[in-house]
């Protein structure tokens, strides 16, 4: 079935507790949203969706859009995640049923930054096992490993935006810098900055005093999920190359299916790993359900509960970059942190007051955009700009048009009908706005 939109959106469902300044930017743009604090289960997220008939879902990491939600809600045309990650919905069932998903790849950067960099001296000075031992009435002031950051090496894996403004902050603590990432642009970028390069991950470890992972959920050069990236061989190999004495510490702040916890947890126990910091794991709680913490029985790994971006500041930071993202995307049908071509931004040109716009997600095969064309020169309308870009991974395209008139519900059902002729396909055309 084509999902068809006509007009500006008028609501949305909230979950997950985004910050309320979407409410105040959406609100003054006239969308109503449906905000729920419980974290629903796939049954109630669907029943929401369908009870609003919601164009539009806000949502942050935890609840999964999977193939069941996005089939059984044909009014959902958009997915606005609150955050950086989007593996927690299936972008392919969204991309085959014209729902675009944008995400907010640089608010929350900052406060996970600050957090990587609080437990660089925070472990380095082993701060929170001093913090227990003198409120149990210690007064160990011995310098036995504690270490100065300064003159470290910090390895960076996964240099994109919050990895290079990790090391940008290390810097300024005297620390020097290497690194490895697979994009070969990550790797320009570093090199400019006069970090050190290093070819592979064992590499990596080897020549760092300390790893921090930054890495997404997954490898855009391979197309791999990121799942079991590292393992216990990686940690052994911490600091190797290092003069010795090494503070030899791990911070994951990325993913929590990087690795298996045990591998970890068997390095610090050999004493490979020092200490380590960890705030995201492979089994999290949907909201503040209860949890078994696998780093529990050790106190050289530090643990906090996945709150990277949680802070006072980064929440409506994000809120109204999504807000705006969303806004301009109903308005205008302009793209930008999409996450089906992260960096894209595609607006249509210089478009005449009064114009009505078309916006069409459909498949790449030959013929659909003539189908689009042959539809609007069938109307009498003409096209006064357009944007188009292909989204090839995906299978899909996203065409936008500026019309001279808007076309009616029987001109798009023969767009529709023309596009299933000319491509011999059963749903060309995946979703039809008009605005
Ligand atoms: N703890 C939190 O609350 C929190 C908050 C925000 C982001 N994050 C996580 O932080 C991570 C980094 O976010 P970002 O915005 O910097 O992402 P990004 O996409 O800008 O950067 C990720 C980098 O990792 C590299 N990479 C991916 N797979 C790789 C591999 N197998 N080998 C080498 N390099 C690889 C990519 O090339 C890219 O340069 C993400 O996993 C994100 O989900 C966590």
């Amino acid at each position: 079935m084509v999902r068809q939109h006509l007009g500006p959106f008028r609501s949305g469902l909230v979950v997950e507790h985004p910050d309320a300044a979407l409410e105040t930017i959406l609100g003054a743009d006239g969308m109503s949203l449906d905000r729920r604090n419980e974290v629903p289960d796939e049954d109630a997220l669907i029943r929401w969706i369908q009870a609003g008939a919601h164009p539009v879902l806000f949502k942050r990491s935890r609840v999964p859009v999977t193939r069941r939600v996005v089939e059984a809600c044909p009014s959902l045309l958009a997915v606005q995640l609150c955050c950086i990650g989007d593996d927690s919905v299936d972008k392919r069932a969204c991309a085959e049923h014209g729902v675009m998903v944008f995400n907010d790849p640089v608010s929350n950067g900052r406060s996970v930054v600050e957090l990587a960099i609080g437990h660089l001296v925070a472990l380095s000075r082993r701060l929170y096992e001093t913090y227990d031992h003198t409120r149990a009435g210690g007064f160990d002031k011995s310098q036995d490993e504690r270490f100065e950051v300064q003159g470290r090496v910090l390895g960076i894996l996964g240099l994109g935006n919050i990895g290079r403004a990790t090391a940008r902050a290390a810097e300024s603590l005297g620390m020097r810098i290497a690194f490895h990432d697979s994009r070969e642009v990550a790797r320009e970028v570093g090199r400019e900055m006069g970090w050190e390069v290093c070819e592979s991950i064992d590499a990596l470890f080897r020549a760092s005093d300390m790893v921090s992972v930054h890495v997404s959920a997954e490898d855009v050069v391979s197309g791999k999920r990121n799942e079991g990236l590292l393992t216990r061989a990686h940690f052994a190999q911490l600091a190797a190359d290092r003069p010795q004495p090494s503070p030899r510490l791990f911070l994951n702040l990325a993913r929590g299916f990087l690795y298996d916890p045990e591998e970890l947890l068997e390095a610090i126990r050999a004493g490979e790993v020092r200490r380590a910091a960890v705030d995201v794991y492979p089994e999290e709680p949907r909201g503040k359900g209860p949890w078994t913490n696998p780093y529990a029985s050790e106190p050289r790994v530090a643990t906090t509960p996945h709150l990277g971006a949680a802070t006072l500041d980064a929440q409506p930071r994000i809120a109204r970059r999504v807000a705006h993202t969303l806004r301009s995307f109903g308005r205008s049908g302009a793209l930008r942190d999409c996450v089906y071509r992260p960096r894209l931004e595609l607006a249509l040109g210089d478009v005449p007051s009064g114009a009505h716009t078309l916006a069409v997600v459909h498949s790449t095969t030959r013929g659909t955009r003539k189908a689009i064309q042959d539809a609007i020169f069938e109307a009498g309308a003409s096209a006064e700009s357009t944007a188009h870009q292909d989204f090839d991974e995906l299978g899909i395209a996203y065409d936008l048009t500026a019309l001279d008139r808007a076309l009616t519900e029987s001109q798009l059902a023969r767009m529709v009908d023309l596009a299933r002729d000319l491509t011999g396909e059963a749903m060309p055309i995946r979703s039809i706005r008009q605005f």
